[in-house]
């Protein structure tokens, strides 16, 4: 069996905490399962430029350290301040330096250059998400042969969108020295061969290839999975457990509205409360029957847009409450700390609405996490942007303009009246959506397709592996 290498810009090692998000709930299990190498940034900050080497099971975690100025420019800036808010299709929050996407180059070459002898002559190589697009050509340029997938957890924009950043052609480029190239929607796989069209020249030939410098890529929609059933059994424990039991006391008897996020731009989160507010202006009777609760968990403290935006939040949320709440009853709880994961798991089932709004995100795994989470027979209501990948999977939810506070505030009201056979009824089509699939599924998904187009096979043999579900370990990480 080949070795995997997964490439990554965080790296959950051991003892890190709760750091890694999304793509750690992702990949954990597949790692744990079939061991490999996990390669990455430290999460540490100084000028020692030596590879870090920890053995934890069968995983060997080899990290660097970043300087501080590689963590500003490539990092805050280039990644999150560029990338981020660009494949988000969210220009308005966009800037662009030429130095920042200089340093960004640089953390590249770094990363494949310290990768490269690493390598072992049967291995596979799997880098992650927008921090490290430039990679898959630098280690060609390297000398490295084998086999190289790259998956992008985020949207992938028009190429017309694409085309305000100066980099964008470049970093297309240097992305298509990768074998396979994944996305979560086919929609993100439709713009990318457009992008890489217009861009860097490729021809688009059947089946999902692209023909490229004389080569051919494989492009692939594959949409990350939670482990369903797990999750769960988790939520299911945890609403007997003694937070969700705290929880459910002091709503005392109202219906509970919950949102699970990351404190993100993308995330729609004053875009939400407007829905909230509007709805408590529009619906006098749900006064004092609903409390909101809002996960939004601080990250990415040192962006400015992300400062700007907890300002944001927590002005409104201040507004929303000296407005509406009573001597007794308060509209709106806000939290910006994560929570362990089987805890939200259990306010989930406790929640008798999801509020799942983003903007624009590429997937969003508490999307999904809030379905498995409910109680079949009294389940509660998904109100899902339209805007995030698991839209396209889970249809029955009550799908939402995230945008158009009004309908926020319509669907909400739905949602707190409806039926129980209708509750039941969506669910239990969204949980078909869900329950066969698993993260070590969309991973050994992946990286078979990786090994048939890596070793050279025609594009007509390529077809779906066979794969067995297996049961995956789950950790406390911030929400995606
Ligand atoms: O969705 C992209 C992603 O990298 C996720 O894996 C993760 O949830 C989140 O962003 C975390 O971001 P950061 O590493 O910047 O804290």
């Amino acid at each position: 069996m080949n070795r995997l290498v997964v490439v990554s810009n965080r790296v959950p090692t051991p003892g890190g905490g709760a750091q890694a998000g999304g793509l750690a709930v992702a990949l954990a299990g597949l790692m744990e399962q079939r061991g490999g190498v996990w390669f990455g940034w430290s999460g540490d900050i100084s000028n020692d430029h030596s590879v870090k080497s920890h053995q934890d099971g069968n995983v060997q975690y080899a990290t660097i350290d970043l300087s501080q100025s590689e963590h500003d420019r490539y990092y805050n800036e280039f990644s999150n301040s560029t990338l981020w808010p660009l494949l988000h299709s969210m220009p308005e929050l966009m800037s662009f330096d030429r130095r920042n996407a200089s340093v960004y180059r640089a953390v590249n070459e770094r990363m494949a250059s310290s990768l490269a002898p690493l390598l072992r002559p049967n291995d596979m190589l799997w880098i992650h998400d927008y921090h490290l697009m430039a990679m898959p050509a630098m280690l060609r340029a390297r000398g490295v042969t084998a086999p190289i997938g790259f998956f992008l957890h985020i949207p992938f924009p028009s190429p017309d969108m694409l085309a305000s950043v100066p980099e964008a052609g470049a970093l297309i480029r240097d992305l298509v020295a990768a074998d396979l190239i994944g996305f979560q929607t086919q929609n993100d796989v439709e713009n990318f061969a457009e992008a890489a069209h217009r861009l860097a020249g490729a021809t688009r030939l059947t089946g999902g290839w692209l023909h490229v410098d004389g080569r051919r890529v494989r492009l692939g929609a594959f949409p990350v999975e939670i482990e369903a059933r797990e999750f769960a059994a988790t939520a299911e424990h945890a609403w007997r457990a003694a937070p969700t039991e705290r929880l459910r006391r002091s709503l005392q008897g109202q219906k509970l509205v919950l949102g699970v996020d990351r404190l993100d731009p993308t995330k729609g989160l004053i875009q939400r409360l407007s829905g909230y507010r509007r709805l408590l202006e529009t619906r006098p009777d749900w006064r004092r029957r609903v409390t909101f609760l809002q996960i939004a968990a601080e990250s990415r403290k040192d962006v400015s847009a992300y400062r700007v935006l907890r300002e944001a939040v927590d002005r409104e949320a201040g507004a929303i409450n000296s407005e509406w709440s009573e001597p007794d009853w308060t509209p709106l709880r806000i939290v910006a700390r994560a929570g362990a994961r089987s805890t939200m798991a259990g306010y989930m089932r406790e929640a008798r609405v999801g509020l799942v709004t983003p903007l624009r995100d590429g997937m969003n795994l508490v999307a999904k996490e809030y379905i498995a989470a409910q109680d079949p027979q009294d389940p509660g209501v998904l109100i899902l942007s339209r805007f995030a990948g698991a839209a396209k999977q889970l249809g029955s939810a009550l799908i939402v303009n995230p945008h158009d506070a009004d309908e926020l505030a319509d669907a909400l009201d739905t949602a707190l009246r409806m039926s129980l056979s209708e509750r039941q009824e969506r669910w239990l089509s969204c949980w078909r959506a869900i329950e066969g699939a698993t993260p070590v599924v969309w991973g050994r998904t992946f990286l078979a397709t990786l090994l048939r187009v890596g070793s050279g096979a025609p594009a007509n043999t390529v077809s779906g592996p066979k794969v067995v579900p297996e049961v995956v370990r789950q950790r406390n990480v911030f929400p995606g």
